[in-house]
């Protein structure tokens, strides 16, 4: 058979974290101790009281049956309370809420759900890969609106040529942001909103690091006037509660898109395992839980210890306000791709080069503090030794 990949696999864009992964995997194969802060998933464990729950309801014989498909009553109920408490935004949890297979699920399927053939889709760059892929695979048309430190890492929407907004039928954005770990402020929500109401777009906002913060609580494009006619929202347990794993998320938002993402799905899966969501459903309800308070409080202690560290012997890397991810800037002169190189080869510490996000991310790293405190100390204690 002359084998091909389907025209839609071949439109995706290259894999550029080739070079890195190349180096990286003969490092740990030569036998090297490589402190590794190229990978966004959290270290510590599902807290326990999450993992007790779910000891308990798998035992239950209904929750072996094939999932409700649009999730779990009660954890849908969990979810809008959480929406409602957290964001001051009241949702019926029937219609406005779905569970979600993780939030990659829902990121990806959207477009099937919304976009037709050759219609637009806004993408921020630099951005999880999955806007710009799910975008592909159904057919559309992804538009990178570059995110640049001049404009605080924001799209610049007045900059988006009218004819491209007019074909466009979805805009993505994501805060706190993957990479930049930049927050949205309620203002460019209002913006946004407008800008979608003028074009008639559908708001796609991914928040899976919302509950992962510094100063003051990151938003929802939810809470603006208007907002819940044309915004779905992505929220994901994955990292506020260390469930990476475990696949459970849930959208929110208007009742139209939720309605069409969720009959997608049901041609695609039939829900999360019905135990897991009720053990999500726990975690929501527990959300202030010292568990869960303490990982906010050991990302912050590592982000001090590696910002502060590094800016310290002469990477500016300013901290960041939310998410678990830091991006500092290069040393004057080095591409990202010659800098995360050198770091791997001379000091064994994995960092990811912004040119893998984006083009003109190139004088940008991203680092996650998703290793303990010691090792991040050693980390910078080591990139220090190189001289630049
Ligand atoms: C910005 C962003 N959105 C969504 C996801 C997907 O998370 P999950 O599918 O675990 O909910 C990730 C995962 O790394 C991410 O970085």
């Amino acid at each position: 058979m002359a084998f091909e990949k389907s025209k839609r696999l071949q439109a995706l864009p290259p894999y550029l974290f080739i070079e890195i992964d190349k180096k990286k995997r003969a490092k740990i194969a030569s036998g090297a101790d490589v402190i590794n802060l190229g990978v966004g998933d959290p270290d510590r464990p599902t807290p326990k009281f999450i993992i007790d729950r779910m000891s308990e309801v798998i035992y239950e014989p209904e929750n072996h049956c094939y999932p409700f498909d649009e999730g779990v009553p009660a954890f849908k109920d969990s979810a809008a309370a959480f929406m409602k408490n957290r964001f001051g935004v009241e949702l019926d949890s029937g219609s406005q809420i779905l569970s979600l297979i993780g939030s990659k699920d829902g990121i990806a399927h959207l477009p099937l759900a919304v976009v037709n053939p050759d219609d637009v889709v806004l993408v921020p760059s630099p951005g999880y890969p999955v806007y710009n892929s799910g975008a592909i695979f159904a057919g559309g048309r992804p538009f990178s609106m570059d995110l640049t430190e001049e404009n605080g890492y924001l799209p610049d929407l007045d900059a988006i040529p009218t004819d491209v907004a007019e074909q466009a039928k979805l805009i993505w954005v994501n805060y706190p942001n993957n990479p930049t770990s930049a927050v949205a402020p309620l203002s460019f929500y209002e913006k946004l909103v407008a800008f979608a109401a003028k074009h008639d777009l559908i708001i796609a906002s991914d928040v899976a690091y919302s509950e992962t913060y510094f100063e003051e609580p990151p938003y929802s494009v939810l809470e603006v006037d208007g907002a819940a006619e044309r915004t779905i929202e992505f929220h994901s347990l994955s990292k506020t509660f260390n469930m990476t794993g475990w696949r459970l998320a849930f959208a929110a938002g208007n009742a139209d898109v939720i309605g069409a993402l969720g009959q997608v799905k049901g041609n695609c899966d039939s829900g999360q395992f019905n135990a897991i969501q009720w053990a999500g459903k726990e975690a929501l309800d527990n959300i202030g839980h010292s568990d869960v308070k303490e990982m906010t409080e050991t990302y912050r202690k590592r982000r001090d210890v590696l910002c502060d560290g590094l800016t310290k012997i002469g990477i500016d890397t300013p901290r960041s306000k939310a998410s678990f991810f830091v991006w500092g800037k290069c040393p004057e002169g080095y591409s990202s791709m010659d800098f995360a190189g050198r770091v791997l080869e001379e000091a064994d510490v994995v960092l990811i080069p912004g040119a893998g996000f984006a083009p003109h991310c190139d004088k940008y790293f991203r680092a996650a503090l998703t290793v303990e405190a010691p090792r991040l100390e050693e980390a910078v204690e080591r990139i220090g030794k190189i001289s630049w």
